[in-house]
């Protein structure tokens, strides 16, 4: 490591860390996977009280720099030869694990006009620590080759979220009608209770109008050796029932906050703790705290199951539901003495961000329980009464709808003989009398809506007991 300064760098990225609080929104910058290859330098700054701060506020001097150079497909390699890895996270931001230290930073961007500018070559400051969540500090970071030129260095999207007038849902047989007039794979119903509530809540149910997914990655060829491992697997997997014995916690409800992300990573720990376990402990965790305390997410406006169950949960843990009731809105972060749930492990199937495809899914939910994923929610999802969902391309013009970013768990999978169809059974988080008791299922092996796209695991540690 060499000594240095703050520079003129620090000073943008201070200025756009006051245009955009990290914590007020769900991130609008959209980077890609080819803007993190080469290598970076990262300047090291503010030590003290890191890990509990947001890092963007009062950037102190830098004290040291590192070069850490990312190349395909997910190795890291820094200054003196050590190797290790990184993964994009979704379209925000990176994790690189070097030589014992875990680095990850969201990617600045800025608002000019309505248009976001996203910085794809620079790391707003973000927060580097060993693997063992000690010996924190603030970093921010500029990839130095290939250099920046004005081309590359400004993605530009225009992701101003428009300003509507305030809508509320209005009941619509018609598009119901059309619905299951179209297809025979899954029902539509109305949902009574939907009905005069405004649209920007249920756009925050299925994720946010802010959180869309815009380009997610194509799954990865199966290989060979993929397919084999895939083939040992039984042709139908349900946590709720195996040999009679159900894994998986209850079915809740998000509310009208954006925390669906919350939802599906505690769903994924508690199920889990219960296979570590053999069901003898129950835990129920609270979303809560992620809402109301994580740096890592934006509370109530979105985030990322791999920041949460997996970065969250091993960075700081998370307590038990009844110690941190869960409220449904961006209230002030309460600290707590409670014990806390950590995660040992996480990562995206397939080792990183893009490596993802059906029967890895498959494997690892077997073997180790449910799993995170993203998928795109279009408006005839809300009206999924039951059956294998496919997306119909039916529009509803009475409700005009955001295409969104919904996070759920997958816990099963199988074989509908009706329909024909492979499906994934998933828990939603939307109360248990949406859909099939809390539940859907949608199409498997043609990554229906991206559903398989990004799935993400994360190894909870149960209490001793
Ligand atoms: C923003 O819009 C205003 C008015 O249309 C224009 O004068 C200004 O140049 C624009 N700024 C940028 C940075 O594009
Ligand atoms: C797991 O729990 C079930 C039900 O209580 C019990 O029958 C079974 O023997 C347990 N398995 C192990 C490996 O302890």
């Amino acid at each position: 490591m060499a000594a240095g300064t703050t520079n003129a760098l620090c000073v943008l990225v201070m200025l756009l860390g006051v245009a955009a609080p990290p914590t007020a929104a769900d991130i609008p910058v959209n980077c890609m996977y080819s803007d993190l290859l080469g290598s970076w330098r990262f300047f090291v700054f503010g030590a003290p009280g890191a890990r509990f701060s947001t890092c963007s506020d009062g950037l102190g001097p830098d004290t040291t720099q590192e070069v850490i150079k990312l190349q395909k497909l997910n190795t890291a390699i820094d200054e003196h030869g050590n190797k290790g890895t990184f993964t994009l996270i979704y379209n925000q931001g990176f994790e690189v694990e070097v030589a014992g230290y875990k680095w990850f930073a969201f990617f600045p961007f800025s608002k000019i006009n309505g248009t976001v500018i996203s910085y794809c070559d620079k790391a707003r400051p973000g927060w580097v620590h060993n693997i063992f969540a000690q010996q924190w500090s603030c970093f921010y970071g500029q990839r130095i080759d290939p250099p920046a030129e004005t081309s590359t260095r400004l993605v530009v999207a225009d992701l101003s979220s428009k300003t509507t007038p305030r809508q509320f849902f209005k009941y619509n047989p018609d598009f119901v009608d059309a619905i299951n007039q179209l297809q025979v794979f899954w029902k539509a119903r109305m949902y009574p209770e939907y009905v005069g509530k405004p649209m920007e809540m249920l756009e925050k149910r299925a994720g946010g109008s802010r959180s869309r997914l815009f380009k997610s990655p194509v799954p990865v060829q199966v290989s060979e050796d993929v397919k084999r491992l895939a083939d040992t697997l039984p042709d139908t997997w349900d946590w709720r029932d195996v040999n009679g014995v159900n894994f998986v916690s209850p079915v809740r409800d998000q509310g009208r906050c954006g925390s669906c992300y919350a939802f599906a990573s505690t769903a994924m720990l508690e199920s889990r703790i219960r296979i570590i376990t053999n069901n003898t402990q129950q835990p129920i965790l609270s979303p809560q705290q992620i809402v109301s305390c994580s740096h890592y997410s934006q509370g109530c406006e979105g985030g990322f199951p791999y920041l949460i169950a997996g970065k969250y949960a091993q960075d700081f843990g998370i307590l038990e539901e009844a110690n941190y009731p869960y409220k449904g809105v961006d209230a002030p972060c309460e600290v707590q003495p409670h014990a806390r749930y950590f995660s040992s492990n996480y990562q995206y199937i397939g080792g990183f961000y893009g490596a993802c495809n059906e029967p890895l899914m498959r494997f690892e939910l077997v073997n180790h329980g449910p799993v995170a994923v993203s998928f795109q929610v279009y408006d005839d999802f809300r009206y999924y009464s039951g059956g294998v969902y496919i997306h119909t391309g039916l529009h509803d013009s009475f409700n005009p709808f955001e295409t969104t970013n919904h996070v759920v768990l997958v816990v099963g999978y199988g074989h509908d003989a009706s329909s024909g169809l492979d499906f994934w059974t998933v828990k939603n988080s939307w109360g248990e009398e949406w859909g099939e008791d809390g539940y859907f299922r949608i199409r498997r092996g043609n990554d229906e809506c991206a559903i398989e796209s990004i799935a993400v695991a994360a190894t909870p540690i149960p209490q001793l007991s």
